[in-house]
C-alpha cells in the first residue's frame, strides 16, 4: 500500500466516524500562541491544537483528524538508523472533550486491522503498552481492560498488553500544557514471533532491538502542567493520537527501514551515490528533505533560531557526503523528487521549487568556501583536546557548527571543550542574547542538558574508580549534578591522600580516552540483583529495573549500576579532562567529592 493511500484511508476512516478533516499547519510554530512557543517547530500533531485541548472551542467541532507535518531535532543523532527521521508526518485523530479511551482504542484497532477500511494488519502481530502508574496518575487499568476485551473478542491469544512507566507511556509537549497517560501500539513487521504472546521481558527486548516497531500512540489527555507540575484536570478529558506515516508505510510495504519506503526510495536513489555509507546516505536524504520542507514553510538559513536549525541541517548533510560537497544537479534532483512525492499533499514545494533550490545552493556555496579552509585549520589543531576558543574560531570564522567539530573530533579521538565554547560564544555576543539562548535550546539538542548527561556518566566512572582505589566499602550516599560540576558523597572514613585522588583521576581519564560504550538493559529486579550491579540497599525499586553498564557486555562491564539514565552513548563523548577539585568530609564516615570535566 502506497503512503498516499495510507493517508487517504486514515482520513476517510475518521471522516466516516464524524471527524472533520483539518489541513496540516505549517512546520513553523505560531509565534502568537504562548503555549506552543516552547518549540521552534511543531514536533507533534497535537501542538497546533494545544489551545483547543485546553478548552478553547474549535470552529469545526469536537472531533478532528489530520496529517500534520512535524520536525524533531531531538532524535538527530539517531537519524541514519532504520526508523528515525527529523521531518515526518503524523496521522492523528482528536477528541476535544468528546469521546475518550474506549472509542479511541477501538478505532485504532479497527483502523490497523480492518481490511476494507483500514490497513488490514494481522492482529496477532500486534502488541500494546499502557501506563503503569506513578505519583502523577494511577495505573491505566481502564485502557488495559479495553484492549483485553478487544483481543478476547477477536480470538487473539497470548500476553500482549504491557504496563510501562512514564518515560514510555506518558505524553506531554514540554513543561506546560495538556498531558496524560498513553497507550502505544507495536507491530511485529516480519512476524518474528509468529503471532504468539510475549513475556514483558521479551517485549522490552524486542522493542530495544527494533524487532517490533511502535506505530501509533493514543494519548488520553486529562491533566494540565505548568512549569513541569500538574496543576489540575483539563476542562474535559480529550484524545490526541499520533501514527507516524513513514513507519506505517514501512510496515505496509514490508520493508525494514523507512528509507526503503515510497516516501524515501526515490530520494535515496540520489543520495546513495553521493555518500559512502548507508548511514550517511540516510542522513543526507533526511536532512535535505527536512530542509526542503522548512524552506517551503518560509524558513531561511541564519545564525539564530529556526534559521540556525535549517543551516545546521544543510551543513550536516553536505558534511555527510563523500566529497563534502553538494552539486547543483544533485540539489535540483532532490528538490524535484521531493516536490513530486508530495505534490498532491503539500504543493508549496513544487510551487517554490526554484527558490528552494537557490536557497540550498546559496547556503552550500557559502559553507563550502569556508569548509575546506576550516578542515585545514582543524587539522592544524594538535594535541589531545580542542579548547573552547579553538572551537569558537572554527564556528565564527569557518562556519563549523559545534557538533560538526565534535563529530570530527570524535573521528580523530580528541576531546572538545563544550563549556568553553559556550562561554566564548556568549562573550562574543555575535548574536542577540535571546537568539543565542534559543539557539542553544533548540539548535543544539539542549546543550546544557548534554553537559549534565556527561557528568552523570562521569559519576558512574568515578564511583567505580573509588571502589578500585579505596576498596569495596565505598558506597554511594548521594549525588548531585549541575552543568558546572558533579558532586558525589560516599562512605569512607579517612581523608583521601593526594596519591589516591590522582589515581582516581587517572583511571577516569583513562576510561574516557578508551571510548567505552554505555549500554542499558532492562530486567526484573531479581535478575538485576544477580548481575552484581551496584544499587542502594534498602531502596525501593520497581519490578523492572534498568541497568546501565560501561563496556561491551554486561558480564565484562567496567561498571554496572541500577540507574534510570540518561547517559552518553560512549565515554569518549565526555568533553574535557576529569579533575577532582575538592575532597572533604560532610559527616562522620562520609566524604564528598566535587569534580569537573574541564
Ligand atoms: N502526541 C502523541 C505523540 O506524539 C500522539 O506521540
Amino acid at each position: 500500500m502506497e503512503s498516499a493511500e495510507i493517508r487517504q484511508r486514515f482520513l476517510k476512516f475518521f471522516k466516516k466516524r464524524e471527524h472533520k478533516i483539518i489541513l496540516s499547519a505549517s512546520l513553523v510554530t505560531s509565534d502568537e500562541k504562548g503555549v506552543t512557543n516552547s518549540t521552534l517547530f511543531n514536533t507533534a500533531g497535537m501542538q497546533p491544537l494545544i489551545p483547543y485541548l485546553l478548552g478553547k472551542p474549535h470552529p469545526l467541532g469536537k472531533r478532528l483528524a489530520d496529517v500534520q507535518k512535524c520536525l524533531r531535532t531531538v532524535d538527530i543523532d539517531d537519524v541514519g538508523d532504520p526508523t528515525h527521521a527529523t521531518f515526518f508526518e503524523m496521522l492523528g485523530n482528536w477528541s476535544l472533550g468528546d469521546y475518550f479511551k474506549k472509542e479511541a482504542i477501538n478505532w485504532s484497532y479497527e483502523f490497523l486491522t480492518d481490511k476494507e477500511e483500514g490497513l488490514g494488519l494481522n492482529p496477532k502481530q500486534l502488541y500494546v503498552t499502557v501506563f503503569q502508574g506513578d505519583e502523577n496518575a494511577p495505573r491505566d487499568d481502564e485502557a488495559a481492560e479495553i484492549w483485553r476485551e478487544i483481543f478476547k473478542k477477536n480470538g487473539i491469544e497470548g500476553e500482549r498488553i504491557f504496563y510501562l512507566s512514564a518515560d514510555k507511556n506518558w505524553w506531554e509537549a514540554g513543561d506546560n500544557g495538556p498531558c496524560g497517560p498513553d497507550s502505544e501500539m507495536y507491530y511485529d513487521v516480519f512476524n518474528k514471533f509468529g503471532g504468539k504472546g510475549l513475556t514483558r521481558e521479551q517485549f522490552i527486548e524486542a522493542d530495544e532491538k527494533k524487532d517490533i516497531v511502535e506505530v501509533w500512540n493514543d494519548v488520553f489527555m486529562q491533566y494540565e502542567k505548568k512549569d513541569g507540575k500538574i496543576i489540575g484536570n483539563l476542562p474535559a478529558p480529550s484524545v490526541d493520537t499520533g501514527a507516524g506515516l513513514e513507519r506505517l508505510a514501512m510496515v505496509m510495504q514490508g520493508v525494514g527501514s523507512i528509507f526503503a519506503t515510497d516516501l524515501f526510495n526515490p530520494i535515496m536513489g540520489v543520495t546513495i551515490p553521493m555518500t559512502c555509507s548507508d548511514r550517511n546516505s540516510r542522513i543526507v536524504a533526511d536532512h535535505i528533505r527536512s530542509s526542503i520542507f522548512m524552506i517551503a514553510d518560509g524558513v531561511r538559513p541564519s545564525n539564530t533560531d529556526r534559521g540556525y536549525i535549517l543551516r545546521r541541517l544543510i551543513r550536516r548533510a553536505i558534511f555527510s557526503t563523500r566529497d563534502k560537497n553538494i552539486h547543483t544537479n544533485e540539489v535540483s534532483a532532490l528538490v524535484g523528487i521531493v516536490g513530486e512525492i508530495y505534490k498532491d499533499v503539500y504543493n508549496n514545494i513544487e510551487e517554490q521549487k526554484e527558490e528552494i533550490i537557490e536557497v540550498i545552493l546559496k547556503e552550500s556555496e557559502q559553507f563550502e568556501k569556508t569548509l575546506h579552509q576550516g578542515l585545514r585549520e582543524f587539522e592544524k589543531l594538535s594535541g589531545e583536546s580542542i579548547s573552547g576558543k579553538e572551537a569558537f574560531v572554527l564556528f565564527s570564522t569557518y562556519g563549523f557548527p559545534f557538533e560538526m567539530t565534535k563529530e570530527l573530533a570524535k573521528e580523530t579521538g580528541i576531546l572538545v571543550d563544550y563549556e568553553g565554547f559556550k562561554e566564548e560564544f556568549k562573550k562574543h555576543q555575535a548574536l542577540s542574547r535571546v537568539g543565542a539562548e534559543q539557539k542553544f535550546k533548540g539548535g543544539l539538542a539542549d546543550a546544557s542538558n548534554e553537559k549534565v548527561v556527561q557528568y552523570h556518566t562521569a559519576t558512574h566512572l568515578l564511583h567505580q574508580a573509588l571502589h578500585h582505589v579505596l576498596g569495596e566499602h565505598v558506597g554511594q550516599k548521594g549525588s548531585n549534578i549541575t552543568t558546572e560540576r558533579l558532586r558525589f558523597d560516599f562512605t569512607h572514613s579517612q581523608k583521601m591522600t593526594p596519591e589516591e585522588i590522582k589515581k582516581v583521576e587517572e583511571i577516569v581519564n583513562e576510561k574516557i580516552k578508551a571510548g567505552m560504550s554505555i549500554n542499558k538493559i532492562i530486567m526484573s529486579r531479581e535478575d538485576a540483583e544477580k548481575t552484581g550491579a551496584r544499587h542502594f540497599f534498602g531502596e525501593k525499586y520497581g519490578d523492572q529495573v534498568s541497568i546501565y553498564y560501561i563496556g561491551d557486555s554486561l558480564e565484562g562491564a567496567y561498571s554496572k549500576e541500577f540507574c534510570g539514565g540518561p547517559h552518553v552513548k560512549n565515554t569518549s563523548e565526555l568533553q574535557g579532562v576529569f579533575k577532582i577539585i575538592k575532597e572533604e568530609a560532610v559527616a562522620a564516615g562520609i566524604r564528598r567529592i566535587k569534580a569537573v570535566l574541564e
